[in-house]
This record gives C-alpha cells, sequence and structure tokens, in this order.
C-alpha cells in the first residue's frame, strides 16, 4: 500500500487533543454519537491542511473550500472560520505540534436515524491532528499505479469539488488497486477519460509540456493549484509549461515522467501504472525540481499562497 503508514504514526495520531465542538478532549478517547449523520451516512465535509514548522499551508483557501462544501450541502457551519483558526492554532499548541496534519470535519450533525437532513438540526465540528508524516516512502521509491474499474463520482450524482466525508468509491477504487498490487488507484471519469486518485492529483509530462485534467470532474486539489503556481513561476524547469487538458490512459503510459500531488502525498513520482513502467522507472526532472519546490514553500515564512480555487483552462 502506498500509506505505509509507520506503527508509531498511528499511536501519535491518538496522542494529545482532539477538539470537538470546541472542547479540547483527549483524542483517543474523543467520539461522535452513533446518531451523527456523517457516521451514518457520510453526510458532512472535511480538509486536511498541512503543517510544517509550525505554519498551516494554505489555511485559507482550505477553509474557504470547507465552506464551499458546506454550502453546497446546505450545511451551515457550527463556528466562523476565525474560531475555527483559534481552535486549531490552540490544539497545535496543546498537542506541541509543529509538523504534521490537521483535519477539520463538519458533519451535519446528531439526528433521527433517517436520512431526511431536517432531523439533524445542530451540526458538529471536530479537529484532529496526526503529528508524523501521512505517508512515508523510501526515498527513489515511486508510487505504483492501476487503473481502477470505478469510476470518479460525475458531476450529475454529486459534485466532485465538493470534499464529503462520502468517499466509498474511492475506497473501491483504492481497494481495487491494492488487489492489482499497486500501491494506489486512478480512477477515470465516465467518458474514461484520467480524473484523478481517490485522495491526490495527477500531472504528466511529454516533452516541455505538462498536462493535468481539468479541474471540472475532479477535487482540483489545493497542492495541484499550488503546482500549477510553481510551473508558471519557472520552479519545474525553464521553457516548461503547463496545460489542463482531457487525458486518457495513453497520456500517462507514453508520459516521459507522472507524478502526484495532494496534502498527505505531497509530491510524489509515479514508477509504473499497471505494471507498465513509467518514463526510465525513476523520479524525472520536472517531479524532482516541483517537489524541492514544494517543499521549500510549505517551510518558507510568510509563503501562504493567495490561491484562487477556480482555475482557468488552458
Ligand atoms: C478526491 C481528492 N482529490 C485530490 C485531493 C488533493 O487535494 P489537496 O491538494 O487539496 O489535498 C484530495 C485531498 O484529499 C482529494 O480528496
Amino acid at each position: 500500500m502506498s500509506e505505509n503508514v509507520p506503527e508509531a504514526a498511528v499511536a501519535e495520531y491518538k496522542r494529545g487533543f482532539a477538539c470537538v465542538d470546541g472542547e479540547f478532549v483527549p483524542a483517543a478517547t474523543a467520539s461522535v454519537s452513533i446518531f451523527d449523520h456523517s457516521f451514518l451516512y457520510g453526510d458532512g465535509v472535511f480538509e486536511t491542511i498541512i503543517c510544517r514548522g509550525g505554519r498551516l499551508f494554505a489555511l485559507r483557501p482550505h477553509l474557504d473550500r470547507l465552506w464551499a462544501s458546506c454550502q453546497y450541502l446546505q450545511i451551515t457551519p457550527p463556528y466562523d472560520q476565525e474560531q475555527i483558526t483559534a481552535f486549531i492554532t490552540e490544539l497545535a499548541k496543546r498537542n506541541e505540534l509543529s509538523d504534521g496534519y490537521v483535519r477539520v470535519v463538519i458533519s451535519r450533525g446528531e439526528g433521527y436515524p433517517v436520512s431526511d437532513p431536517r432531523k439533524a438540526l445542530k451540526p458538529k465540528l471536530v479537529i484532529s491532528m496526526q503529528g508524523a508524516p501521512a505517508v512515508t516512502r523510501p526515498p527513489g521509491v515511486g508510487v505504483k499505479l492501476a487503473i481502477a474499474s470505478t469510476r470518479r463520482t460525475p458531476p450529475i450524482c454529486l459534485e466532485p469539488r465538493v470534499k464529503s466525508n462520502n468517499y466509498l468509491n474511492h475506497i473501491v477504487a483504492k481497494l481495487e488497486a491494492i488487489a492489482a498490487g499497486a500501491d494506489d488507484a486512478i480512477m477515470l471519469d465516465l467518458e474514461g477519460n484520467v480524473a484523478e486518485l481517490p485522495v491526490a492529483n495527477i500531472f504528466a509530462r511529454h516533452g516541455d509540456t505538462l498536462a493535468t485534467p481539468p479541474s471540472n470532474g475532479i477535487l482540483a486539489g489545493i497542492t495541484r493549484e499550488t503546482v500549477l503556481r510553481l510551473v508558471a513561476e519557472g520552479a519545474a524547469g525553464p521553457g516548461l509549461r503547463v496545460v489542463q487538458r482531457v487525458m486518457t490512459a495513453y497520456d500517462l503510459f507514453t508520459a516521459a515522467e507522472v507524478f502526484i500531488v495532494g496534502t498527505g502525498s505531497g509530491v510524489a513520482f509515479v514508477e509504473s501504472i499497471d505494471g507498465r513502467r513509467i518514463g526510465d522507472g525513476t523520479m524525472g526532472p520536472a517531479t524532482e525540481r516541483l517537489m524541492d519546490a514544494y517543499t521549500e514553500l510549505l517551510g518558507r515564512d510568510g509563503a501562504e499562497p493567495d490561491l484562487q480555487l477556480t482555475t482557468k483552462e488552458a
């Protein structure tokens, strides 16, 4: 599995505190009602934010996306963004966390156990932290992907820009990938075009062009947006340009390099897809430069990007 989560990290995320509706409680025993509509129906939304050197990366875009997800689902956030920021800051302080991940969940809340959303009247906020890197992979080892038969949810079923607690098709796709001996899945859209991974976006390079699928039909991630900006600034190498366009498996199989991007994965190179080696099977130069530039950006003071999450198609 690509999420080679060390035992220590599992112990780590249960350590310390979580924040439930503004109360700081031990993470190991923090709980939500069995009648919570997110537990019963996946009726909730979430964000995962990376924290490096005590600094939360792109907190504002994450909270804006959380707000948009809530708005789409007609869930009223129980606290405002300033309050949530204060809770996160306090939680990081209590957990003495400087490197790790913060997860913010808003559920429709506790209600009568029927799916009628009107029966859940009080949305719930849960913030937790994970103090260790989400994914560890030895240097030089890339991600092995498999193309799953399970498709990305199309906008006519559920808008993919909503980061909801309902990721069952992503989980089934991941199970398919694991069964195929891969680390993770590539999910196609209903037309058979490349969409994204269960929790990451994908790029491929041919010559001096990087391509990534368009932002409609996927969750166009904050890391993807950051990478688009880094490429535009020349961080992937001089002369490299990036386009957002419809891509098929052919575009991945024939690429000189393929990499994935996401809050959990960072920038990671893809070694193979469906057992076919990508490029020469090692990390390509654009991936390496972008990985370094992204790592540098995370550690830089005042690097909070002003990202516009409604991207223009190239
Ligand atoms: C479906 C999906 N795509 C892409 C991403 C990557 O988004 P971000 O870079 O904002 O973490 C995520 C993150 O969890 C996701 O859930």
